[in-house]
């Protein structure tokens, strides 16, 4: 490793019942405005990026009962769900975390939202917290 691989915190999320009313929340207590939102069908989620400073925080919905943040809201209620560092390289990265012995949800590295490119550390490996190593942009090829 040569250097830090976490460049910065790129958003923190919390799962809601309500993303409106989360969203309006951040509006009214705080003045923060919504930058960003986006259906991940893939995933089963309605994100909203509100933002703050060069990061965000990300208000997570489930869009359908199966998705995993459905699971999260009925297990564990609204919370804290992940919190996502911004990397060069999100295959790289994940690559040191698996060398270093941690399990990982993701294999490989798959599309984000805002076309960035993701993958999760596991929480039993990351201290119980859910993990997102993000990367902006897509994935470049490699052969
Ligand atoms: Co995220």
């Amino acid at each position: 490793m040569t250097g830090p691989l976490l460049t910065e915190i790129d958003h923190v999320a919390i799962a809601v019942r309500d993303i409106d009313a989360a969203i309006e929340w951040y509006a009214v207590t705080f003045g923060a405005q919504l930058a960003h939102r986006e259906l991940v069908e893939r995933d089963g989620v309605e994100e909203a990026l509100v933002r703050v400073a060069e990061s965000y925080v990300q208000l997570l919905t489930p869009t359908r009962e199966d998705s995993p943040v459905a699971k999260f809201l009925e297990a564990r209620g609204e919370g804290l769900h992940h919190v996502a560092y911004r990397v060069a390289d999100c295959a790289e990265a994940l690559d040191a975390v698996k060398r270093a012995g941690n399990r990982v949800v993701d294999e490989t590295p798959r599309p984000g939202s805002r076309g960035t490119t993701i993958a999760f550390v596991h929480p039993k490996s990351s201290f119980g917290t859910l993990v997102e190593l993000v990367q902006e942009g897509p994935a470049p090829r490699r052969n």
